[in-house]
């Protein structure tokens, strides 16, 4: 799908489908719409007599224009009251159109770049736009074979801007073309079923990433975690015929000696359970508990492409958790990379066991502040809900950062306590932690049994087992993975 910035007028446009966004208290047509109405002798305005269409949030009307212009069709897409409008209804109104045309086979469209759609936040409406007609009309098709002729794609989006801005804007669409591509990939990634989405192959797909300039791979196999100690990831990795791999991308674009941002990304390929087994409902959606994995190898291609000036480090554990003979056993006590001991009380705890290793290792990096993104808890889940981002830390800095970048980009955070007092319920009788504190406050003691193993730098923990994977379509999130969290961290990165 390729995006296109050009000058010149909308209503001597050829194209399948003229896309025109409008508020739902617009008493009249102006700009752009009204040069559309004209030209088409009030086509447009002679249809909104008949009260089809009021323009509420991601309402949509087409309307043939049967020759009064060169384009065939003016699709309408309604943005809500305007003293309401946001980014967010933006993107929806963007993907929900697109997906609509998509739908009836047109393959090209055209809209115009009106600032005024957004008017408390003019210099966010491009990012919107794209986002939402990237992002809304991603789909995963790969392993379709029957009928492949009937899948429907969209080929390209020219907007119209103003001959003045036209550099500027062409600059940004190829920003936020970035960034989604991105996102895709990190969506990609996660849809891919655990028996093609191995550790290994991961690792492979990291191998791919760092061909980029600044970017560095290494990967640490179970030999190198072995001599290192990194025996809580290998604990998990036991139970599993295949091989972890703790995967370390770098990336370069900063001076030298700038201490890097460490992202830290949970990289389970398959959870599950281990010998603490889940049941069978749904387990199939645990392929995605590498989408926190997915979404920092994302985050360093973003940095790469867009030439971000910061350095970035992205550390993956990566392994699945299964009941192999070797499995870890609920009671097993491991020495994890730091020294600390852990008493394992639910191998389905798992994520929290590679974490801590990763989280150690972090160290060695003196960095400025580590981000670890992962599906942590299905407590999580319930307390948030399937859109929120739940955030823990101690750093207020570093959480103000992330939610601002949150509000920015729609992906939204909201804070839980790392509650102190909670530490004593994941105390263990012989070790020093416990990896589970029971049924009671589950994302804070996942978060707290964390914070035991994170060194001597500011540190947030984002939660993302809500939004990582979608069973419904959502506005400009098609049913699957979400690619979460890329998209907040790269905005938070822009802005350090
Ligand atoms: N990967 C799961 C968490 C999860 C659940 C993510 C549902 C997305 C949707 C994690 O490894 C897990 O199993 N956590 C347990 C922890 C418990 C045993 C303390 C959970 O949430 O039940
Ligand atoms: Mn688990
Ligand atoms: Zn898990």
């Amino acid at each position: 799908m390729k995006i296109l910035v050009q000058k010149g007028k909308l209503q001597d446009n050829k194209s399948q489908a003229i896309i025109l966004a409008m508020f739902q208290d617009q008493k009249k047509l102006t700009g752009t719409s009204l040069s559309v109405d004209q030209a088409s002798h009030g086509l447009i305005s002679g249809f909104l007599k008949n009260d089809d269409f009021s323009g509420k949030p991601s309402q949509i009307a087409v309307i043939y224009t049967c020759g009064a212009i060169p384009a065939q069709r003016i699709a309408l897409v309604g943005l809500g009251k305007k003293s309401e409008v946001n980014a967010e209804r933006v993107r929806a109104a963007f993907s929900k159109v697109m997906q609509y045309l998509r739908n009836i086979n047109v393959k090209k469209a055209v809209t115009y770049l009106d600032f005024n759609l957004l008017p408390r936040e003019k210099n966010k409406i491009v990012q919107a736009m794209v986002e939402g007609v990237l992002l809304g009309l991603y789909q995963y098709t790969p392993y379709k074979t029957v009928g492949r002729e009937d899948i429907r794609e969209m080929e390209q989006l020219n907007i119209v801007a103003d001959e003045s801005k036209y550099s500027s804007v062409s600059a940004e669409v190829k920003e936020v073309q970035t960034i989604v591509d991105a996102v895709c990939l990190a969506r990609d990634l996660v849809s891919t079923p655990a028996n093609e989405m191995t550790p290994s192959i991961l690792a492979f797909k990291a191998k791919e990433i760092a061909r980029r300039n600044n970017v560095t791979c290494k990967i640490i196999d179970r030999a190198g975690m072995k001599k290192l100690g990194m025996n809580s990831l290998l604990g998990v990795a036991a139970g599993s015929k295949e091989e972890p791999k703790f995967i370390i991308l770098e990336y370069k674009g900063g001076k030298k000696d700038k201490a890097p941002v460490v992202l830290v990304g949970k990289g389970l390929t398959f959870d599950s359970g281990g010998i603490s087994l889940k049941p069978a409902e749904k387990m199939d959606e645990m392929k995605s508990d590498m989408a926190g994995g997915a979404a920092v190898m994302a985050t360093i291609i973003a940095a790469a492409d867009l030439r971000l000036p910061i350095n970035l480090v992205s550390l993956i554990p990566a392994t699945e958790n299964m009941p192999g003979g070797l499995a870890l056993k609920p009671g097993d006590i491991l020495k994890s990379y730091c020294g600390k001991t852990i008493e394992v009380i639910n191998t389905d705890a798992e994520g929290r066991l590679i974490l801590a290793d990763a989280l150690s290792y972090a160290s060695i990096y003196k960095p400025a502040a580590v981000i670890d993104i992962a599906t942590l808890t299905g407590a999580c889940v319930i307390a948030l809900g399937d859109d929120l981002i739940g955030m823990l830390g101690k750093d207020e800095k570093l959480k103000a950062q992330i939610k601002k970048a949150a509000k920015s980009t729609g992906e939204e955070v909201w804070e839980l306590p790392l509650w102190d007092n909670y530490s004593e319920l994941i105390k263990s009788d012989i070790a020093d932690y416990k990896n589970t504190g029971g049924r009671v406050a589950g994302t804070i003691t996942g978060a707290l049994f964390l914070s035991k193993f994170v060194g001597d730098y500011p540190w947030v923990h984002l939660d993302i087992a809500g939004p990582a994977w979608s069973g419904k379509d959502k506005p400009y999130i098609p049913k699957g993975a979400s690619g979460v969290a890329v998209r907040l961290l790269v905005e938070y990165l822009r802005n350090t």
